[in-house]
C-alpha cells in the first residue's frame, strides 16, 4: 500500500487526451480536476451532489467480456477522480467546438433556442450527446429521460426538448393518444417558425471521437495488484481481487467500499464526514456478475442500477409475464429512481447498504423475498433475507462493518404472485420518494384468499418498515373490499408517525401508506379478474386509480407575427434571431465569472456564518482555522476601512455582523485560503460563541403579534370601501399564504477582486445585476473613491433578481479581503451556501374581505398583505409598494383597499425575485375572485370577465390605461385553448373518473413596466466603430439569459445598416459605461436599445457627408474615409426615461410606463389518491407589442411560465422552529424539471400590437408572465374542487401556496386522507413552520 509507486498512476483520457496523474488526490472529483487543473471549465458546478446535472459528462469504458463500449452520462461532481482508471472523457468542448466543428447537439440546441443564460447547456448536451452515442435515433421517452435530471432555471425546457426531437424518426404527434384535435393541423405553412430544420447539420456517428484503442489493451490485459492513492486526508485503495478486498476489509472495517459514490460522497462533501481511508472494490469481477437461476437471477451487488434495469429488462423479454411481476415491479421503480446519471453509477449493493428509509428498491426487494449474500474474511460466504430484521434503523442494517454483499438474488414470481411498487415523491422525476412501497401477494391456484402478503415502506419511518401486523391479518382472508377496509384499519394502527417525526408531511405520509395500498388492491383485482378468480370488472370509474398520468411531451405552437415584406433582408429586428453567445453557451467556451483563470497568488474566500437566529457574539475564535494547511487569514468587520453597513430606508444593514446576528445564514467572518477545499476546512473550524437572545420571531403571524414591521407600512385605496360592504349580496372573508422561492440561479453567486497594485485601483469580475451598485458599494466599503473600483460582467448564468444587493454585500466583504491581503481573492459560493444567505422571494400572508353582487360583480374589497422580509429591509419596502400597486391585475373594482407590512422577522433577509412582489399580489387577488366563484357556484372565468376592466380606465392609483389589448389577449386565449369546449371535456372526464381530476383555469394578467423611482429608467450607451468596420457596443445592462445583448446587436444593427456579424458586444463594464441602473424590472431592452440606437444614430449621422460623397461604397471605405476625414468614430448614447412616480399620501401617480397583458389557460391531470399532477395542456397569449425577438420573447415568456409554475405548486422553502432552512439544494428544493412542462405549450404573441412608449413599438416581458403559472394552481384547485364534491363537500375551500402533491391530495378529502386523525394544534412542535 505504498503511495506514488510508479504502477500506482492514474491513466485515463479526456476529449482523446492521454492523462497520467502521478498523485491524485482521493478527495478530487472528476469536476474539479477538469476545471481547476486541466481548465477545461465548459462543464459546471451547479450543486455539487448529482442533483442538477450542469456537470454531466460522458464516460466511456471498455468492457472486455463482451468486448463493446460503454457510453454513460455521469455527474464529474460525484465522480472521484481515482475511479477513473482505464476510462475515457468526454466533456463538452471534447464534443465540438466553434472554432473547428460544433456538434449536430450543440447546433441543435443552441438554434433552437435551448440556451438562455446557458449555465445549464453543456450538461444539457451531455446528456443528450451521450444518448445519441447509444442510440443515434431515439424516441421522445428517452430524450426525456435523458434530460430528466439536468436542470434549467431559464428555458422552461421546451426549446431544448424541441432542438433535441429533431433527432427522433418517429412521429410524434398529438394522435398517439388519439384526442383532440391534431397538433399537426395547427401551423399554417406559410407561418413563421422559430427555427429552420433544414438547417441543421445531419448527425453523423462515425466523426465521433474513437475510444482510445491504448484503452482497450489496458482493459483486456488486466491489472493486477492493489492500487493506492494517498492525498492530504485520505486514502484510496483499489483491490485487485475479492480475496484482497475482504482481508482490507478486515483490516479496515470502518472504511467504506466506494462504488457509485452517491451516498458517501454527499456525505463528505455537505456533512463533513472524513473517511482516512476508502476501498474502491470496482476491479472486483465478483460484484459485477450476472447469473441466471431457475428460481430466478443472481445480480452482482456492484451493478448500476442502469446495468441492473437492462438485465431485467432482458430477463422480461424473455420470460412469461406470470414469472416476471417482481422484476416488472423492480423496473417501474428503477425507472423513476433518481436521473439518469445517477442511475449510471449508483450501485445496487450500495442503495441496499446505504439503507435510505425512503430507498425505493429496498421495499421492493424485501417485499419480494430476495436475498443477499454475504461475505466477510471471518465468517466467509452466507446467504441473508431481505427482510424487516435487516434494516435495524436510520441508514443502519445488520451487515457486520467487514461484511460485504457480493450479489442480490431476485427471484421470479410464481403464479397467483401479485407484486407491484409504487412511489411518491414531491416533484414527478429525479426526486427522493416521500413515501415508495413494495408489495406483494400470493393465492393458491384458483383461489381469491390470501396465502401470503408482504408489505414494505419507505418514507414513513426511520428505515424500510415492513407492515407485518397488517399482513398477518390479512393471510386466509379472501380479496376484496372488507379485506380493503381491514388493511387500512390496521395500517394506520401499525404505521403510525409522530406529529414531529422527520421528514414534517405526517398526515399526507400516513394517508399515502393507504392510498397506495389501496392502489395495489385495484391492481390484485384486476390480476384476480385477468386469472378469472373474481369475475365481477372493477368499473371505471374506480381503475382510474391506476391509470397512469399522461406523458406524452407534444410539440407545441409558438406563434408570432412576421417582420413586413418590405424590411431589409438585412435588418433583423422582429425576427427570431439566435441568442448571440448560444453557440459558445452550448461549446463550453462561454465564460463565466469562476471559469476565470487563477490569478498569480490567488486566494478562495469561504464564509462563516451564523447558526443561530437571534443571538449575540460572545466570542469569535478563529485560531483553530488559522493552523490549518493553506489557511492565510480571516476577515472579519474589524477589518472594513470604510463603511460597515449598507443602508436602505433608514435602516442599517451589517456587512459581517460584529456584536449580535439577527439569523440563520448571517455572515460573521470569512475565511481566506489557497484552494476552495482549504478556505472551507478553514471556516468549519472557526468557533463563534453565542449568548442567544429571546424568542426570534420566525413566521409572519408571531411578526404580526409582536409588531415587528420595517416602516413605512403602505395603504392605497379608492373609493370607499367601508361603506360599500353594506350594498353588496354577499360578502366572503378568506385568507392565503404563499411560500417564499428560492432563485436558484444555476450559476451561484460568484465573484473575483483582482487587485491592480497600484493607487488603491481594484477590477471586480462579478456575477450581478447592478454593477454600479457593486462599484459604489466597494468603494464605500474600502473608503476609497468610485474611480479607483471598475465592476466587469461578462455574463450572468441566471440571476432572477437575486444578484443586486445580496451580490453587493459579498462582494464587498470579498473586497476587503483583497484589500487586506493585497492578493486577489475568489468567492463562489456553494449551492447551500447561496440557499442559505441570500433570501429569496417574500413569502405573504393575506387576508381579504370581499364584497360581491349576485351577477358575480365585485364592488368591494379589503386587502391586508403581509410579507416575511427576514431580518434586513433589503428592498421590501419596494416590494410592498410593488404589490399594492398591482393589487387590481385586471379588475375593475370600484372600492378597493390593499394594506400591506414587511415583517421583520430573525430569517435571511429577502429580496427582489422576478416579479418583485407582484405575483404575489396577484395570487391574492385571484384566490379571491375564485372563491368569489365558488360561493356564487359559477367557473372562476365567468367571474373573472364580468369584472374586467374595459373600456378608457383609470387604475386604482388613477393612471390612465388602454385594457383593449388585455380584451383581445382574454378573448384569443379562450378561443385559442378552445375553453369552452375543453370544459365540457373536463366535466365529462371528472363524472367518468373518481380518482383522477382534471381542472382548468384562465388567468389574465397586467403588468406594470419600468421603475417606479423614475431615476432608475436612464441608460446610457458607448458604441465604438474600428478602422476596419467592426463595432463594439457596451451599454448599461447587463446579460444573464434574457437576450439583452442579443436585442441591442440587433438595435444597432438596423441603426447602422450593417449586420449584426459586424457587431460585437463584450461585457458590461462601470470604466465604459457608468453610473448605470439595475438590469431589472423588464426594463433593460426599452432604457439601453433607446440609449445604443442614439448612439448609433449619432454615429450614423456623421458619416452621412462620407456616404453622400460615395453612395456605392462599402461600410469598411467609409469607416475608413471618415477616419482620414478626422471624424469621431465613437460615440456616447442617453436615454432619460420617463419620469414616473408615485405619492403615497395623495394615494395616486403614475409609477408605470405602460401596461404589459397576457392571458393563460391551463389545464392539469390530478392523481387524487397521491397528489400527482401533471399539466395536460397550457395555452399562452401576450401582448409585448412588437416583438423585436420573438425566440428571445418566447424564450422569456415560457421559462418565466415554468418558473411560476414551480413557484405556484412545486417550490417548497421550509424552515425548521430554530430558523434553520431545510432546504440546501436539488435534492430538498425542486425547481420544475422537464416532466414539469406542460404536455402542450402553446404560445401566442397577440398580433398587431403597437406600444409608443418602447423602442420600436415593443413592450418588456422579463417579469409579467411568471404569475401565469398560477393558471396551473388555480386547475388544481379545479380538479380538488371536482374531487371534493364526489366526497359531499361544496363551495371555498382554503388551498396555500404552492399547491404541492401533499397539499393537494389532502385537499381532496378522500376516504384515505380523512382517515387520517389531524394533529392537535400546538400538541407538538412540527418540523418545519409556515413563515
Ligand atoms: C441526486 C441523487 C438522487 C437519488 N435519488 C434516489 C431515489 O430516487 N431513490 C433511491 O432509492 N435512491 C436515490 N438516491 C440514492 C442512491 O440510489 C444511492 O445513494 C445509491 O444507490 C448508493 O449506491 P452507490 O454505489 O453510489 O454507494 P456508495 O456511495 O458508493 O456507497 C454507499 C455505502 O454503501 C456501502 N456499500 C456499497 N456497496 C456495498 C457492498 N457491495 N456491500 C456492502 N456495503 C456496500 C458503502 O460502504 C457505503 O457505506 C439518490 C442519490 C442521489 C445522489
Ligand atoms: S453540479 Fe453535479 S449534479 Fe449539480
Ligand atoms: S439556460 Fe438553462 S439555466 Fe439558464
Amino acid at each position: 500500500m505504498s503511495a506514488g509507486r510508479a504502477a500506482d498512476a492514474l491513466c485515463f483520457f479526456v476529449n482523446g487526451r492521454k492523462v497520467t496523474e502521478e498523485r491524485p488526490d482521493p478527495e478530487t472529483t472528476l469536476l474539479s480536476f477538469l476545471r481547476d487543473n486541466m481548465r477545461l471549465t465548459g462543464t459546471k458546478y451547479g450543486c455539487g451532489g448529482g442533483g442538477c446535472g450542469a456537470c454531466t459528462v460522458m464516460v466511456s469504458r471498455y468492457q472486455p467480456a463482451t468486448k463493446t463500449i460503454l457510453h454513460q452520462a455521469v455527474n464529474a461532481c460525484l465522480l472521484p477522480l481515482c475511479q477513473l482508471q482505464g476510462v475515457a472523457v468526454t466533456t463538452v468542448e471534447g464534443v465540438g467546438s466553434t472554432k473547428t466543428r460544433i456538434h449536430p447537439v450543440q447546433e441543435r440546441i443552441a438554434k433552437a433556442h435551448g440556451s438562455q443564460c446557458g449555465f445549464c447547456t453543456p450538461g444539457m448536451v451531455m446528456s443528450m450527446y451521450a444518448l445519441l452515442r447509444n442510440k443515434p435515433q431515439p424516441n421522445m421517452d428517452d430524450i426525456t429521460e435523458a434530460l430528466a435530471g439536468n436542470l434549467c432555471r431559464c428555458t422552461g425546457y421546451r426549446p431544448i426538448v424541441d432542438g433535441c426531437r429533431t433527432f427522433c424518426q418517429e412521429v410524434n404527434c398529438c394522435q398517439a393518444n388519439g384526442d383532440g384535435p391534431c397538433c399537426a393541423d395547427k401551423p399554417q405553412h406559410d407561418a413563421p417558425q422559430l427555427f429552420d430544420q433544414d438547417d441543421f447539420l445531419p448527425l453523423d456517428p462515425t466523426q465521433e471521437l474513437i475510444f482510445p484503442p491504448e484503452l482497450i489493451l489496458m482493459a483486456e490485459a488486466g491489472s493486477q495488484g492493489t492500487r493506492t492513492f494517498r492525498g492530504e486526508r485520505m486514502t484510496w485503495v483499489s483491490p485487485a481481487s475479492l480475496e484482497d478486498l475482504l482481508q482490507l476489509k478486515t483490516r479496515h472495517p470502518q472504511a467504506p467500499l466506494l462504488m457509485g459514490n452517491t451516498n458517501t460522497g454527499p456525505d463528505i462533501k455537505f456533512k463533513g464526514v472524513v473517511h482516512p481511508l476508502i476501498i474502491s472494490p470496482s476491479r472486483v469481477k465478483e460484484l459485477f456478475e450476472v447469473t441466471q437461476t431457475p428460481q430466478g437471477v443472481w445480480v452482482g451487488a456492484g451493478s448500476s442500477l442502469s446495468a441492473v434495469k437492462s438485465v431485467l429488462e432482458k430477463l422480461v423479454a424473455q420470460f412469461s409475464s406470470e414469472k416476471t411481476e417482481l422484476f416488472r415491479a423492480l423496473i417501474q421503480q428503477l425507472r423513476n429512481l433518481g436521473s439518469q446519471q445517477i442511475r449510471n453509477v449508483a450501485t445496487l449493493g450500495g442503495n441496499i447498504a446505504s439503507a435510505y428509509p425512503n430507498s425505493d428498491l429496498n421495499p421492493i426487494l424485501a417485499a419480494g423475498n430476495c436475498k443477499l449474500s454475504i461475505i466477510s474474511a471471518n465468517a466467509g460466504r452466507r446467504e441473508l433475507p431481505l427482510n424487516q430484521d435487516f434494516f435495524i434503523g436510520f441508514r443502519k442494517t445488520i451487515l457486520k462493518p467487514e461484511e460485504i454483499i457480493v450479489s442480490v438474488f431476485i427471484p421470479l414470481s410464481r403464479k397467483g404472485e401479485v407484486v407491484r411498487a409504487f412511489r411518491q415523491a414531491p416533484r414527478k422525476e429525479s426526486a427522493l420518494a416521500t413515501v415508495t412501497c413494495g408489495m406483494r401477494v400470493f393465492f393458491g391456484e384458483g383461489s381469491r384468499l390470501v396465502q401470503e402478503l408482504s408489505v414494505y415502506y419507505g418514507g414513513v419511518g426511520p428505515a424500510t418498515v415492513s407492515a407485518a401486523k397488517t399482513c398477518t391479518a390479512l393471510v386466509g382472508r379472501p380479496w376484496d373490499d372488507e379485506t380493503l377496509s381491514r388493511a387500512c384499519d390496521v395500517l394506520l394502527e401499525e404505521l403510525t408517525l409522530p406529529p414531529s417525526a422527520p421528514g414534517g408531511k405526517v398526515e399526507f405520509r400516513r394517508s399515502l401508506t393507504l392510498s397506495l395500498f389501496f392502489k395495489f388492491h385495484l391492481e390484485v383485482v384486476r390480476s384476480l379478474r385477468d386469472l378469472g378468480v373474481v369475475g365481477a370488472e372493477p368499473v371505471d370509474q374506480v381503475c382510474s386509480a391506476l391509470t397512469p398520468l399522461p406523458r406524452q411531451v407534444e410539440a407545441g405552437l409558438q406563434d408570432f407575427q412576421s417582420v413586413s415584406e418590405s424590411q431589409s433582408a438585412q435588418d433583423p429586428v422582429g425576427r427570431p434571431v439566435m441568442h448571440r453567445s448560444a453557440l459558445s453557451q452550448a461549446t463550453g467556451e462561454a465564460v463565466y465569472c469562476d471559469d476565470l483563470p487563477r490569478t498569480e497568488g490567488e486566494l478562495f474566500l469561504a464564509l462563516v456564518t451564523s447558526t443561530r437566529p437571534h443571538a449575540k457574539i460572545t466570542a469569535l475564535d478563529v485560531s483553530e482555522a488559522l493552523q490549518l494547511p493553506g489557511v492565510v487569514d480571516v476577515v472579519t468587520s474589524k477589518d472594513i476601512p470604510g463603511k460597515k453597513v449598507r443602508r436602505s430606508f433608514g435602516y442599517e444593514e451589517e456587512l459581517l455582523a460584529e456584536e449580535e446576528v439577527s439569523c440563520v445564514g448571517q455572515m460573521v467572518c470569512a475565511v481566506l485560503a489557497d484552494t476552495k477545499a482549504h478556505a472551507k476546512r478553514g471556516a468549519a473550524a472557526v468557533r463563534i460563541s453565542y449568548q442567544d437572545l429571546p424568542d426570534p420571531v420566525l413566521t409572519i403571524e408571531e411578526a404580526v403579534e409582536r409588531s415587528s414591521f420595517f416602516e413605512p407600512r403602505r395603504l392605497l385605496e379608492r373609493g370607499n370601501v367601508t361603506e360599500a360592504f353594506s350594498a353588496v349580496d354577499h360578502v366572503y372573508e378568506g385568507r392565503i399564504h404563499l411560500g417564499g422561492q428560492e432563485h436558484f440561479y444555476m450559476e451561484t453567486q460568484s465573484m473575483l477582486v483582482v487587485p491592480v497594485g497600484e493607487e488603491s485601483e481594484l477590477r471586480l469580475y462579478v456575477s450581478c445585476q447592478w454593477p454600479t451598485l457593486t462599484q459604489e458599494a466597494v468603494a464605500e466599503t474600502l473608503a476609497i473613491p468610485s474611480n479607483r473600483v471598475s465592476c466587469h460582467v461578462k455574463r450572468v448564468g441566471g440571476a432572477f433578481g437575486g444578484k443586486v444587493t445580496k451580490t453587493t454585500i459579498i462582494a464587498c466583504i470579498t473586497a476587503v479581503a483583497a484589500w487586506k491581503t493585497e492578493r486577489a481573492v475568489r468567492c463562489v459560493l456553494e449551492r447551500g451556501e447561496d440557499m442559505l444567505i441570500t433570501g429569496a422571494r417574500h413569502p405573504v400572508l393575506a387576508t381579504y374581505k370581499v364584497g360581491f353582487m349576485d351577477d358575480g360583480r365585485i364592488v368591494a374589497a379589503d386587502i391586508q398583505y403581509y410579507t416575511n422580509a427576514g431580518n434586513t429591509v433589503d428592498e421590501s419596502i419596494l416590494v410592498i409598494e410593488k404589490i399594492l400597486l398591482h393589487m387590481d391585475n385586471t379588475y375593475d373594482i370600484p372600492h378597493l383597499r390593499g394594506r400591506a407590512a414587511a415583517c421583520r422577522t430573525n430569517l435571511p433577509s429577502n429580496t427582489a425575485f422576478r416579479g418583485f412582489g407582484v405575483p404575489q399580489s396577484l395570487m391574492v387577488l385571484e384566490n379571491m375572485v375564485n372563491d368569489v366563484a365558488m360561493v356564487l357556484g359559477r367557473p372562476a372565468h365567468e367571474i373573472r370577465e364580468v369584472n374586467m376592466y374595459r373600456g378608457p380606465s383609470l387604475t386604482h392609483y388613477k393612471m390612465e390605461f388602454d385594457p383593449e389589448n388585455l380584451l383581445r389577449c382574454w378573448d384569443e386565449c379562450k378561443a385559442k385553448a378552445e375553453l369552452s369546449a375543453r370544459r365540457r371535456a373536463v366535466a365529462q372526464f371528472n363524472q367518468q373518473s373518481r380518482w383522477k381530476k382534471r381542472g382548468l383555469s384562465v388567468i389574465p394578467i397586467k403588468y406594470g413596466i419600468a421603475f417606479g423611482e423614475g431615476f432608475l429608467n436612464q441608460a446610457a450607451a458607448l458604441v465604438h466603430i474600428y478602422k476596419d468596420g467592426s463595432v463594439l457596443v457596451s451599454h448599461a445592462g447587463v446579460e444573464m439569459g434574457q437576450g439583452l445583448h442579443t436585442k441591442i446587436q440587433q438595435v444597432a444593427s438596423r441603426e447602422l445598416r450593417i449586420p449584426s456579424s459586424k457587431i460585437y458586444i463584450s461585457e458590461t463594464s462601470t470604466s465604459t459605461v457608468p453610473n448605470t441602473c439595475p438590469s431589472a424590472a423588464s426594463f433593460g431592452t426599452d432604457a439601453n436599445g433607446m440609449a445604443v440606437k442614439n448612439a448609433c444614430e449619432t454615429l450614423y449621422k456623421r458619416l452621412e457627408p462620407i456616404r453622400k460623397q460615395n453612395p456605392k461604397g462599402s461600410w469598411e471605405s467609409w469607416i475608413m474615409a471618415a477616419f482620414f476625414e478626422k471624424i469621431s468614430l465613437s460615440a456616447t448614447g442617453f436615454h432619460r426615461g420617463p419620469d414616473l412616480g408615485m405619492d403615497w399620501d395623495k394615494m395616486e401617480g403614475r409609477p408605470y410606463h405602460y401596461f404589459t397583458y397576457g392571458v393563460c389557460c391551463s389545464e392539469v391531470e390530478l392523481d387524487c389518491l397521491t397528489g400527482d399532477c401533471r399539466t395536460v395542456r397550457t395555452d399562452i397569449v401576450v401582448d409585448i407589442g412588437r416583438s423585436i425577438n420573438p425566440s428571445v420573447d418566447i424564450g422569456q415568456i415560457e421559462g418565466a411560465f415554468l418558473q411560476g409554475l414551480g413557484l405556484f405548486s412545486l417550490e417548497e422553502l421550509t424552515f425548521s422552529p430554530s430558523g434553520f432552512l431545510c432546504a440546501l439544494g436539488p435534492s430538498q428544493y425542486h425547481i420544475p424539471a422537464v416532466c414539469d412542462v406542460p404536455l402542450r405549450l402553446n404560445v401566442h404573441l397577440l398580433p398587431d400590437s403597437h406600444n409608443p412608449h418602447a423602442i420600436y413599438s415593443s413592450k418588456g416581458i422579463g417579469e409579467p408572465v411568471l404569475f401565469l403559472g398560477s393558471s396551473v394552481f388555480f386547475a388544481i384547485k379545479d380538479a380538488v374542487a371536482a374531487a371534493r364534491a364526489d366526497s359531499g363537500l361544496v363551495g371555498p375551500f382554503p388551498l396555500d401556496s404552492p399547491a404541492t402533491p401533499e397539499r393537494a391530495c389532502l385537499s381532496c378529502a378522500t376516504p384515505f386522507t380523512q382517515k387520517i386523525p389531524a394533529g392537535k394544534p400546538g400538541s407538538l412542535k412540527p418540523r418545519a413552520v409556515n413563515i
